[in-house]
């Protein structure tokens, strides 16, 4: 389970900390910074997929998703009393990610690049990494440090250099598979890899969720929902039939799902009350489509450490939402959970549920701050040197 958060110097993210719990409801008004922390933990996810220079890119690079404020702000711009300015710049530029988790925790640094002859100018350069355990990267802590194209691992009281000619675009997670020397980097690629994130799954008049489709086991349903038949039968088979009937019967009371099968080809069938037939996924409404995609979903038979829902209240109607908190609150029994809400029925619920931790956004200076955090009250947090 990650234990905190850190961003510093992502777009509105200056330089923030946030401690998680099993079930975190990320909550805020518009432009508060909810998007640009779940961003921040989808770079994270890219590193272990060796894109996360690419996906900067693919943001506008540095000069787009680098904090547009100063470096710091004084007692007077907080204040009003002085204009907000920017000065001579202090330290180098410098985005970092980074998270505490058990067994291990990560972080990564970003800067500008050295020039060289190189076309790619705008591609940001990795500077540090860190893999250390406990709550954050104190040099004492550290266990594979990686600096420019250098990388060492701590071996009792030394330190192994284990790689001299890094990519300086490209991760550790991704250059280094060592087992016997570094088995922390693999924990924490896979670990990272195994997160999952849903945000936009498709349910328009021609998403591929509505057609019968090829199925085969299907463990964990796409980002995009499009294999539902096939992960609900996986379901059925290996995982917990009991309870995905009993979130299809708590949100529409009467109804029931099955799959039906024509050689390789699922499809999904849709019982409700006073219909001679059942309904095809192409005849249900986005809603409905929507919720069972969800059901499916956060009933995986294979639950990721981290699960990560971007407003799963989309075109749901606000008589749905308790059920979908019912739905989330039990998954979070499972994974860690997520949760990016702005709908007021589904934030209430969860705030019920003994393990939410709302973590509310706000906006000061344009810089994202927790609401009721203090400045020494976050997790501990140090970011490792360059
Ligand atoms: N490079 C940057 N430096 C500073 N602020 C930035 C930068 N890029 C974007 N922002 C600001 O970050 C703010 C937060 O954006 P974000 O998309 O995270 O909001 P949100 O909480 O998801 O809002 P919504 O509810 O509207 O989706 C925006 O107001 C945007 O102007
Ligand atoms: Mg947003």
């Amino acid at each position: 389970m990650l234990q905190s958060l850190a961003v510093a110097n992502y777009r509105s993210l200056r330089e923030l900390v946030i401690p998680l719990g099993p079930l975190n409801l990320i909550t805020g008004a518009n432009g508060s910074g909810k998007s640009n922390l779940y961003r921040a933990l989808r770079l994270l996810a890219e590193t272990a997929q060796g894109g996360v220079v690419a996906a900067l890119a693919r943001e506008g690079g540095l000069p787009s998703t680098l904090w547009a404020g100063p470096e710091q702000f004084s007692r007077g711009m907080r204040s009003g009393q002085q204009p907000v300015q920017g000065g001579p710049r202090q330290q180098s530029v410098a985005m970092k990610l980074g998270f505490a988790a058990e067994p291990f925790g990560y972080c990564i640094d970003l800067g500008l690049p050295t020039p060289s002859a190189s076309a790619f100018t705008l591609d940001p350069e990795i500077k540090t990494e860190t893999i250390f355990a406990g709550a954050s990267a104190r040099p004492a802590s550290a266990l594979v440090e990686r600096r420019g194209a250098l990388a060492k691992v701590r071996q009792g009281r030394s330190w192994e250099v284990i790689a001299s000619h890094l990519n300086l675009y490209e991760s550790v997670l991704t250059q280094i598979s060592d087992p016997e020397r570094a088995p922390e980097v693999q924990t924490v690629r896979d670990q990272i890899r195994r997160w999952r994130f849903y945000d936009h799954f498709r349910c328009d008049a021609h998403s591929p969720a509505r057609q019968p489709q090829i199925g085969t086991r299907t463990p964990v349903l796409g980002h995009d929902g499009q294999d539902l038949a096939a992960a609900w039968q996986t379901i059925a088979e290996i995982g917990n039939i009991r309870a995905l009937e009993d979130a299809v019967e708590d949100a529409f009371p009467g109804c029931r799902v099955s799959i039906g099968h024509e050689g390789c080809w699922f499809s999904l069938h849709f019982h409700q009350p006073g219909l001679l037939r059942p309904l095809s996924a192409a005849e249900l409404s986005d809603g409905t489509l929507r919720y069972l995609l969800w059901i499916a979903a956060l009933h995986t038979p294979r639950p990721p450490p981290l699960m990560v829902l971007n407003e799963p209240e989309t075109s749901l109607h606000p008589d749905l939402l308790p059920a979908l908190a019912r739905l989330i609150a039990s998954a979070a029994t499972r994974s860690q959970l997520w949760v990016v809400s702005h709908a007021s029925r589904l934030i209430a619920a969860l705030r019920e549920e003994r393990s939410c931790q709302e973590l509310a956004l706000e906006k000061t200076l344009s810089e994202t701050e927790l609401t009721g955090q203090g400045l020494l009250d976050g997790p501990p947090w140090v970011w490792p040197k360059r």
